[in-house]
């Protein structure tokens, strides 16, 4: 099997993660997803980058130390990239030891080859690029040029790395390698910026605590993007005895990944591919920075550095400090993980800028996926159930219109996929979905069945239908793993497809169980939606350290707010009820996935519950009293499940939570006596 290194950027601990962070992330699963389908050996890494300045300024602005800092951001990473289904086969931490190791070993190589000296520094330093500008640099205003931020004058003496010596091999490896860089334009500006002529590169800090100390060089720590970098080959083993020698494999352990994933002395199982993803704006650190490190260390390159373009909001980058920020937690809560995935995927051409919309969001979960992908399942499942007693139609069918329609969008589909177009990728299966509709549309096979019964014709265009919506399914798997699986299951295909040639035609098994069809994706009613947007709160910026005490300015709350009024003290005693009133309410466990305080509030905790539905609960709860948002995730809860939705402080409250309350008022939430009901299990 080929063997396939995928990474994304490791991610600042600095800042909880928006859109435009989980999409780099989202975009590397996917395309994880598609090379395991289409046989290669896929090594998928993420991480956190957790050196250096700004994680110092934040963790003292939070009153933190760096270390709880960089956990609490790492264990919102971990839970967001368990709902959204990241199937990473590691996950690197900048502070973990076996990376400050390879750190080490890659100095220590680059040193031998006489590429660090000692210089003083001077220039223009942006903090959160954590990169010197030359006053030419720099935009109107003396400002940072990727952030409009104000930059400061740094003089110090720092260790200097060589990079000017590189200028011509990079630009050799750019030419000599088409794939070197992707897309084309990031390519030009690359070889551009290089052939303008490189600079020596400043790559310790002095009065930086946080970082790795610089090995040979006393009183300075290794400057962050030399520290991160590295971790595509620290994850690997790099730096570990006997790891990092191109010398065939002699089956140590912690040497083999990095001579299979990254090393091209093992050539049994071909080179590895070793491709990069990132946002545009840390292009240059990869696509010039590291080769040349890389080139001085005596190692391989990445074969691709592949650059995509930014996610918008009124045509501004998304930042913390312009405030316009998308969080994925309401989205998800609202839509399923699934639909942000295909969303994102669908909706940037990939290496370009694309704008986030709430409109846009809406009609583009009713237009593809409640009609084209839903109905379309929906309406040949419910015709075939019918017609042939919850089973597939006993005939399948190798002769009709459909099947050059699928062969060609597989084949569309494969060549976009290849090429990283998701989003051709995508509108090739919507035509198979277009053509199934209107294959249906044209023969009627819901009114056949009333006109002729279960003929064989019919059972031939019910299967072809449910073959192309297997098809396309199939071709989902990457995109949106839960719902293809569902689809899948829906139209009667219990085996989940292992590679691609599970996208050919004749897959649909013939007379199989078809049970009935849950709605995939309820139609959305978008009016409401807006309007419940428009009147829901203005988003704060949550602190990054949850810990971070939080304004009270809240009225006090119920404990649990979206409870009916309390009725009048006449009536105070309840009365009997019966058993079928007691179970109109409905009770059911959830485990909480998500917890954060409601701005403003120091009561209110928005949390996301996951009560075994397909998207986990937004509620709100009364409890920030006495619980942090952090102790509450993991834990099991007990949630009124079927309580009317209410509003509190502008955050949609779908469910009350359990809690009885001790002698001081303070809640208690009630819970399984034991771990072990599965979320969902109704409470009677
Ligand atoms: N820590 C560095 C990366 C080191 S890699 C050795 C870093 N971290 S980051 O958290 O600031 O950004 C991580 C990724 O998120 C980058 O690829 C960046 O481009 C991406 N995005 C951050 N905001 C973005 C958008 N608004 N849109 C799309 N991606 C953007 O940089």
């Amino acid at each position: 099997m080929p063997p396939y290194y995928l990474t994304t950027p490791i991610y600042y601990v600095n800042d909880l993660p928006h859109i435009g962070h989980i999409f780099t992330t989202i975009v590397a699963d996917t395309l994880a997803r598609y090379r395991r389908l289409a046989g290669d050996d896929v090594r998928f890494l993420t991480g956190t980058d957790e050196h250096g300045q700004n994680i110092e300024r934040a963790a003292a602005r939070e009153g933190v130390t760096e270390q709880q800092l960089a956990d609490r951001v790492v264990a919102r990473y971990h839970e967001l990239w368990k709902t959204f289904g990241i199937s990473h086969d590691d996950f690197i931490r900048t502070t973990e030891p076996r990376h400050e190791q390879g750190v080490l070993e890659l100095i220590r190589r680059i040193e031998a080859n006489g590429d660090l000296y000692l210089a003083k520094h001077e220039g223009w330093y942006c903090s959160p690029c954590e990169l010197f500008y030359t006053e030419k640099e720099l935009a109107a205003g003396q400002k940072c040029p990727v952030h409009g931020a104000a930059v400061e004058w740094h003089s110090e003496e720092n260790v200097f790395f060589r990079l000017a010596k590189y200028q011509q091999p990079l630009l050799d490896w750019i030419d000599s390698h088409p794939e070197s860089i992707r897309p084309e334009t990031r390519k030009n500006e690359v070889r551009s910026f290089i052939e303008s002529g490189l600079r020596d590169l400043s790559v310790s800090r002095t009065g930086l605590a946080w970082g790795i100390p610089f090995p040979g060089y006393p009183g300075h720590t290794v400057y962050v993007w030399l520290d991160a970098l590295a971790n595509y080959i620290t994850a690997l083993g790099f730096g570990a005895e006997g790891a990092t020698a191109e010398i065939p494999d002699t089956g140590a352990e912690p040497s083999s990944l990095y001579r299979s994933f990254w090393s091209d002395a093992n050539r049994e199982a071909g080179a590895p591919t070793r491709i990069h993803l990132m946002g545009k704006d840390i292009v240059r650190f990869h696509a010039v920075y590291w080769p040349a490190f890389l080139m001085s260390a005596g190692l391989p390159l990445p074969t691709t550095v592949w650059a995509h373009g930014w996610w918008l909001r009124d045509s501004k980058k998304m930042s913390k400090s312009v405030g316009n920020v998308v969080r994925p937690d309401d989205l998800v809560a609202r839509f399923g993980p699934d639909a942000l995935r295909y969303y994102l995927l669908r909706e940037m051409v990939f290496g370009q800028d694309a704008s986030f919309s709430d409109e846009a969001f809406v009609d583009r979960f009713n237009s593809d996926l409640a009609n084209d992908l839903g109905n379309t399942a929906s309406r040949v499942v419910t015709v075939t159930r019918g017609a042939f007693g919850g089973k597939t139609p006993p005939l399948s069918c190798d002769d009709n219109p459909l099947i050059p329609v699928a062969r060609q969008v597989v084949a569309d589909y494969r060549e976009a996929m290849d090429a990283l177009a998701f989003q051709d990728a995508l509108r090739a299966l919507w035509r198979l979905l277009a053509e199934t509709n209107q294959y249906l549309v044209v023969r009627e096979p819901w009114k056949m069945i009333k006109a002729e019964g279960p003929t064989d014709a019919l059972a031939r265009i019910l299967w072809n239908g449910l073959e192309a919506v297997r098809i396309v399914a199939s071709g989902l798997l990457p995109f949106m793993p839960t719902v293809a699986r569902q689809v899948l299951a829906a139209v009667g295909t219990t085996a989940v497809p292992e590679n691609l040639e599970a996208m050919a035609w004749g897959g649909t098994p013939t007379a199989a169980p078809l049970p009935e069809l849950a709605p995939i994706f309820p139609r959305i009613d978008k009016e409401k939606f807006m309007s419940d947007l428009k009147s829901s709160a203005p988003e704060a910026t949550p602190p990054v350290a949850a810990a971070a005490p939080a304004a009270s300015s809240a009225p006090t709350a119920p404990i649990a707010p979206a409870a009916p009024a309390a009725p009048a003290a006449a009536a105070v005693t309840p009365s009997e009820v019966t058993i079928d009133h007691f179970f109109a309410t409905e009770l059911k466990v959830g485990t909480v996935k998500f917890a954060e305080r409601v701005p403003k509030s120091d009561k209110l905790i928005r949390l996301l519950v996951d009560l075994g539905e397909e998207t986990a609960r937004q509620l709100v709860a009364g409890i920030g009293k006495a619980y942090t948002p952090e102790e509450l995730v993991g834990n099991q809860v007990i949630v009124v499940a079927n309580l009317k939705p209410a509003k509190l402080m502008g955050v949609e409250s779908r469910g009350m939570i359990l809690a009885a309350t001790d002698a001081d008022g303070k809640p208690i939430l009630v819970r399984p006596h034991a771990p072990g009901a599965p979320n969902g299990t109704r409470v009677k």
